[in-house]
């Protein structure tokens, strides 16, 4: 059994758990030459050789409790044939959908993406050592709606935030079909062997606040429900990215397992608010490991390990690791992590 899993069952008399957000990326050189074996990168995520090449990759410089299978949030639109595209130096963009568009409903290609999905987690599940925790994910369907809708990246999701004011019929359709998608990719990770799935809401902060429970919280109860309906009970770690004060209502009603903190929540906030009976991951700033040389690194990990010392805790960072991120620091970061004595 890995330390991750451990965690949840209650065996809590153990080293703290590390693993980091897109941990498989940019950060380390050896990526660009997998990615170059692809290609684009829609092919690099549909191809069962270099998603598991790339998954394992941090692992061979690091010392993780975890290893995340290497995909994108945004395969599930672009199994809904919405476009999708990542272009060097744009970022992705896809087809923005129309209010209404009802096309979204036809001509899925979702067994297209979970194929690959399935053999790869498979193999990685024969591949890595039991001690690491194999985590599959999927984006949430309000963060899958924004993309949607903008096509693109965006500094406010003015289309999306419209699209719930007014007649929303056609909005709540689409969280509807997502939540749908979004379970299927959770179950077919979590059969073919994850042990722990993560559900990215990378834009939940650009939810107008009464509509938060509608749009993420409710979703993610869902989804969790109907994991549990089709018989999956493995952990499930939310992030709700920059929620502030709404991270305590999401902990205690989306059902989740572990609630993942992004780098501007105050730790000691996070331990008097969230709900105390789930697991708590983060909450490093990613920012931190891209100096040459940062004189509060250890003083910083040390006192995010001191905080967060008798709580169900998973050490990462508070948001992925950026292509500046130097891999030394990751590293020293680790070792701090694996020396703490409790
Ligand atoms: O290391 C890992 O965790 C690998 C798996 C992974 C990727 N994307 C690979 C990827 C995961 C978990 C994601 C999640 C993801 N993708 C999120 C949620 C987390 C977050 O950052 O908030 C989001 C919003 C996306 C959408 C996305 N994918 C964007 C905005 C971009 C371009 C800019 C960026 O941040 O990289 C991508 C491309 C992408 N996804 C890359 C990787 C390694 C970089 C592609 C490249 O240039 O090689």
């Amino acid at each position: 059994m890995n330390k991750i899993n451990n965690l949840f069952n209650n065996k809590v008399n153990q080293k703290t758990p590390i693993w980091f957000l897109r941990q498989a990326g940019r950060h380390i050189p050896e990526y660009y030459s997998i990615r170059s074996r692809a290609k684009n990168f829609i092919d690099f995520c549909l191809n069962e050789e270099l998603i598991v090449e790339s998954t394992k990759l941090p692992l061979k410089y690091y010392d993780l409790d975890a290893a995340i299978v290497f995909s994108d949030i945004l395969m599930i639109p672009w199994a809904m044939n919405r476009n999708v595209k990542f272009t060097k130096n744009v970022g992705p963009t896809m087809d923005p959908m129309l209010p209404d568009e009802t096309k979204i409903i036809k001509n899925i290609n979702i067994p297209l993406l979970l194929k690959p999905l399935e053999n790869s987690i498979k193999t990685l599940r024969r591949d890595l050592p039991p001690s690491v925790c194999l985590i599959g994910f999927s984006g949430a369907p309000w963060t899958l709606a924004c993309y949607m809708i903008e096509g693109q990246s965006s500094k406010d999701f003015i289309n999306t935030r419209k699209a719930i004011w007014g007649s929303n019929i056609w909005f709540r359709e689409l969280i509807e079909t997502l939540v749908i998608y979004i379970t299927d990719k959770l179950e077919v990770q979590a059969k073919a062997g994850a042990d722990v799935l993560m559900i990215f809401d990378s834009w939940s902060h650009m939810i107008p606040n009464n509509f938060f429970k509608d749009f993420a919280i409710d979703p993610i109860a869902k989804i969790i429900s109907l994991l549990k309906s089709r018989n999956i009970n493995i952990p499930v770690i939310g992030f709700p990215f920059k929620s502030g004060g709404s991270l305590i209502k999401y902990s205690y009603e989306s059902n989740v397992d572990c609630v993942a903190l992004d780098w501007t929540v105050n730790l000691s906030w996070a331990l008097e608010s969230i709900n105390p009976s789930i697991a708590i991951q983060g909450n490093l700033d990613p920012a931190s490991l891209i100096p040459k040389h940062n004189p509060f690194l250890r003083e910083n990990v040390e006192s995010i390990l001191k905080k967060m010392k008798d709580r169900k805790f998973i050490f990462n960072v508070g948001h992925g690791l950026t292509p500046e991120c130097r891999m030394d620091n990751v590293k020293q970061v680790i070792e701090i992590v694996k020396e703490f004595e409790m």
